[in-house]
C-alpha cells in the first residue's frame, strides 16, 4: 500500500485500502488516466486505452496513424483549447487573451506528510504524491496532489495554480479534480433539498451531455449537497460499486459527469466557476480546494461507510472526535426570543437529574434581539433581559452540573443594529441598489480584513469574559447581492474570498479556544459540509424536528456524513415545523442516531415524563459510542416504502442496536423483517426481541421479525450483544 511509481512504464500508482488508482505520463507529456477501482496489481495498464483512428478527430501534431487525440484519452488534468473539447478541470487565460493551454509533466515527489492548504481546511494523511505539469504557452506551474490511505478505501486530490511567468494570469476555472472513467454505464446519485427537508436523494442515469448539481448561494447550501456519486444501474445498499467524491468546501461548488462520444464518464469537481476569475500575479498560487474520492465495491453502504471512517480519522477535530458529545437541552423551540433569568435557571432546574449535561442560549441573549428583526452584529449581552449579564446562569448551569454553550451567528448583520448604523458599508450589497433581506438579515462583508477582525474580537471577548463550554455557531441566509463594497475588481471571485474570510475567523476562534465544542448550523443542515466539519465536530442536521422527516433526513446525510456528525434532538409534539404527533419514544430513538439532545420546555413534564427522560438518556448512553464509533448499515430506507431501519455495529462486533420505524400502521398488517449485517457469523449474540441468542449468520440469513406497538411512526429498537 502506499504510492509507487513504477519508471519503466512511466505509470503512478496509489493504493489505498482494498483500492488502486493509476495514471501514467505518456510520450506526448500529458498525464493519462488509467484507472479507479478495485486493487489490481502494479503493472502496465496501458492496454485500457482504447484510441481508434477517426476520420474526423482533431490529433496532436507528432501523431501516428491519425489516432492521438486528447479527446480520446482519459485525462488526469484536462486543459482548455488542445485537442480535448469535453470539458476541461483548468482554465487560465493569458496577457494575449488566449486560453489555449498545454500542461506537460516535469517531475515529481512523493512528500512524507501531507501539506496543508494554506488558507483552507482539509483532511490530515501521510504520504503524498506531487505531481509538477508546466504550461510553456503562458508560464503557469500546476501540482496536482494526491494522497493514499492505508485503512481507508479514499484517495483526495486537489490542485495548485502557480504563474511562473512574467504577466499576470487570469483563472477563470480551477476545478479540484477530473475523474475520466473508461464507459458510461453509471447513475448519478446526490443529496437535494431546502431548508427543513435538506438532503433527499436523487438517483438519476447519466446521459450523453452533462449532468451536473452546483451551488450559487455563497454556501454548500441545504438545495444540492457538495457530494455526488456514481453508481452502476444495479448497485444496491450493499452490493456493486459506486465511486462517492465529496469537496471539503463550503461555498459555490459544481459536480458535473460528461458523457461524451466515446462514451467515456468525465467526473469533475472543484469550485463553481459561474462567477469565479482569478488574477494571479508573477510568483503568485491559487489552491483549490480538497475532493475526497471513494471507491467502494460494497455498494452505497460500502462507499458510506468508508467516508464515516475518512472523516472521523482524518477530517473532524481530533480532540473532540472520538470524545462523549454533549448532551444538550437547548431553549430556541421552547422558549424562542423570550426568556430571562429566571425562566432559564428554571430550564437548568428541570435538566438535573435526567442526564442532559449541557444547556444551550439559543438566539436571543444579545443587543436588542427581541425578535429576528434586530441585534445581529452586535455581541453585547443583553442586560435587560438577563441581569448582570451570562453569569448568573452561567454559574447555576455550572452549579446544576451541566455545561454551558451558547449560541451566535456571526456572519450576520441586521440593518437594525448598533454595528450597521455605525459601518452600513459593511454589509454585502451594491450601494445604489436595496439588497434583498433573508430573514431581514444581510450578510457582513467577511472579505474584508477589519469586518473579519471585528468579528473575531466581539465573539473572543464574549468567550474569554464568560466560562463557556460550547459555541453553536449559526447561519441563516444565503447571499444574494454579491458585491463588497471595497474588492473592486476583486469582486469577480466575490463568493471565494467570502468563504476564505470565514475559514480565517473559523481558525482564529476555534483554534483560539481549543477547549470549546462548536456545533455548526445554518437554519439548520443548509450548509452541512466536510469544511464545516472540520471545525464544529457536528453541525445541527435541521430545524425540522419530526421524528419522521427526521427519518428521511438523517438517512441521506448518512449517504457520506458520519453519524456523530448530526445533531439530533427530540422536541415537542406537535412538531413545530410539521404539527405532527409522534411518540415521545420515537423521537428519542430516531434522535438516538446521531449527537443527541432536547429541544422542549422540561419545566412543563411531570415527576414521570422526567422519568421517561432519564429512561432515554441512558439507553442512548448504551449506545453512544455506536454513534461515536460504530459501523452503519442501512437495512430500509424511508425514501422507498413504509418503513426505516439502521443498524449500528461496534468496531469489535460486540454490540449493535437495530433502530426501525414504521410510519402508518396497517390494520391485519405484514410482518417486517430486517436482514443485519456486519456481524460475526459464527458467534452467538443475544437477542433483545427475541429473549434468547442465535448465531450471527441465522441472524443475518434468516433475519428477525420486527414487532412494533399500535400507532403510527412507531419505533422498535432491537439489541444485538455478542456472548
Ligand atoms: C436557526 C437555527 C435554529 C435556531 C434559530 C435561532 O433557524 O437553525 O436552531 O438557532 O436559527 O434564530
Amino acid at each position: 500500500m502506499g504510492i509507487f511509481y513504477d519508471k519503466t512504464i512511466g505509470t503512478f500508482f496509489l493504493e489505498s485500502k482494498d483500492v488502486t488508482y493509476a495514471f501514467r505520463v505518456t510520450r506526448f507529456g500529458f498525464l493519462e488516466h488509467l484507472y479507479f477501482g478495485k486493487r489490481v496489481a502494479r503493472e502496465d495498464l496501458s492496454h485500457v486505452e482504447a484510441l481508434i483512428g477517426r476520420g474526423q478527430e482533431n490529433v496532436l501534431p507528432d501523431s501516428e496513424k491519425r489516432i492521438h487525440s486528447l479527446n480520446q484519452y482519459l485525462n488526469e488534468c484536462p486543459t482548455y483549447g488542445r485537442s480535448d473539447n469535453r470539458e476541461s478541470m483548468l482554465a487560465v487565460c493569458d496577457d494575449r487573451y488566449s486560453r489555449i493551454s498545454e500542461l506537460k509533466y516535469v517531475s515529481h515527489k512523493i512528500l512524507p506528510a501531507k501539506p496543508a492548504i494554506d488558507g483552507m481546511p482539509s483532511s490530515r494523511g501521510g504520504k503524498t504524491l506531487a505531481v509538477t505539469l508546466k504550461d510553456a504557452l503562458n508560464g503557469s506551474v500546476v501540482t496536482l496532489f494526491y494522497t493514499a490511505y492505508d485503512d481507508v478505501p479514499v484517495i483526495t486530490r486537489r490542485m495548485e495554480i502557480e504563474n511562473k511567468g512574467k504577466k499576470p494570469l487570469v483563472i477563470t476555472r480551477a476545478y479540484s479534480a477530473c475523474l475520466d472513467l473508461c464507459d458510461d454505464d453509471w447513475q448519478a446519485l446526490s443529496l437535494y433539498g431546502a431548508w427543513a427537508r435538506e438532503r433527499f436523494i436523487d438517483r438519476t442515469p447519466l446521459h450523453h451531455g452533462i449532468w451536473e448539481i452546483d451551488s450559487k448561494r455563497c454556501s454548500s447550501s441545504g438545495q444540492l449537497n457538495p457530494f455526488a456519486a456514481l453508481v452502476r444501474p444495479h448497485t444496491t445498499e450493499e452490493n456493486g460499486e459506486a465511486i462517492g467524491v465529496n469537496l471539503v468546501y463550503s461555498g459555490d461548488f459544481t459536480v458535473k459527469a460528461q458523457v461524451d462520444q466515446d462514451e467515456t464518464t468525465r467526473l469533475l469537481v472543484g469550485i463553481n466557476d459561474y462567477d469565479f476569475e482569478w488574477t494571479l500575479g508573477k510568483n503568485e498560487k491559487f489552491s483549490t480546494p480538497e475532493a475526497v474520492f471513494v471507491y467502494s465495491a460494497d455498494g452505497l453502504g460500502g462507499m458510506s461507510r468508508a467516508f464515516h471512517d475518512f472523516y472521523r480519522n482524518y477530517l473532524i477535530n481530533d480532540r473532540f472526535v472520538y470524545a462523549a458529545r454533549p448532551i444538550v437541552i437547548n431553549n430556541w423551540e421552547a422558549t424562542y426570543f423570550n426568556f430571562d433569568n429566571e425562566k432559564l435557571c428554571a430550564f437548568i432546574d428541570s435538566a438535573k437529574g435526567t442526564g442532559i449535561n449541557t444547556f444551550v442560549l439559543d438566539d436571543g441573549w444579545f443587543g436588542k434581539r427581541n425578535n429576528d428583526k434586530a441585534g445581529l452584529g452586535d455581541w453585547f449581552i443583553n442586560t435587560d433581559k438577563l441581569e448582570g449579564g451570562l453569569t448568573t446562569v452561567i454559574n447555576h448551569a455550572h452549579e446544576s452540573g451541566l455545561k454551558f454553550g451558547l449560541w451566535f451567528e456571526p456572519e450576520m448583520i441586521n440593518v437594525d443594529s448598533d454595528l450597521y448604523r455605525e459601518h452600513p458599508d459593511w454589509i454585502v450589497a451594491l450601494p445604489d441598489l436595496k439588497p434583498c433581506a433573508g430573514r431581514d438579515q444581510q450578510i457582513l462583508d467577511l472579505t474584508r480584513k477589519e469586518v473579519r477582525e471585528y468579528v473575531i474580537k466581539v465573539v473572543s471577548d464574549i468567550l474569554k469574559n464568560n466560562a463557556i463550554d460550547y459555541v453553536k455557531w449559526d447561519m441563516n441566509r444565503t447571499m444574494t447581492e454579491n458585491f463588497s463594497q471595497a474588492l473592486g475588481e476583486k469582486n469577480k471571485a466575490m463568493h471565494h474570498r467570502y468563504i476564505l474570510g470565514l475559514y480565517e475567523i473559523c481558525e482564529a476562534l476555534v483554534n483560539g479556544f481549543p477547549h470549546i465544542f462548536f456545533e455548526g448550523c445554518a437554519s439548520g443542515g443548509c450548509r452541512f459540509d466536510p469544511a464545516m466539519l472540520y471545525y464544529f465536530p457536528q453541525i445541527w442536521t435541521s430545524d425540522d424536528t419530526d421524528a419522521y422527516m427526521r427519518t428521511l433526513i438523517q438517512y441521506g446525510t448518512s449517504l457520506c456524513y458520519p453519524l456523530s456528525a448530526m445533531s439530533c434532538h427530540v422536541a415537542a409534539c406537535p412538531n413545530h415545523q410539521t404539527g405532527r404527533n409522534t411518540p415521545f419514544a420515537s423521537r428519542a430513538d430516531i434522535a438516538h442516531l446521531g449527537a443527541t439532545g432536547y429541544e422542549l420546555d422540561l419545566t412543563k413534564f411531570t415527576e414521570e415524563e422526567l422519568e421517561e427522560v432519564k429512561a432515554q438518556v441512558n439507553k442512548y448512553n448504551e449506545m453512544s459510542d455506536l454513534v461515536l464509533k460504530g459501523d452503519l448499515y442501512r437495512l430500509a430506507s424511508p425514501f422507498e416504502g413504509n418503513y426505516f431501519a439502521e443498524q449500528l455495529v461496534s468496531k469489535d462486533g460486540k454490540f449493535s442496536r437495530i433502530t426501525v420505524m414504521r410510519n402508518l400502521n396497517l390494520p391485519n398488517g405484514i410482518a417486517f423483517r430486517v436482514y443485519p449485517k456486519g456481524l460475526d457469523e459464527k458467534a452467538d449474540y443475544y437477542v433483545s426481541s427475541l429473549g434468547r441468542a442465535l448465531k450471527g449468520a441465522t441472524i443475518a440469513g434468516a433475519g428477525l421479525v420486527v414487532n412494533f406497538d399500535r400507532g403510527d411512526f412507531v419505533t422498535t429498537t432491537i439489541d444485538l450483544t455478542r456472548k
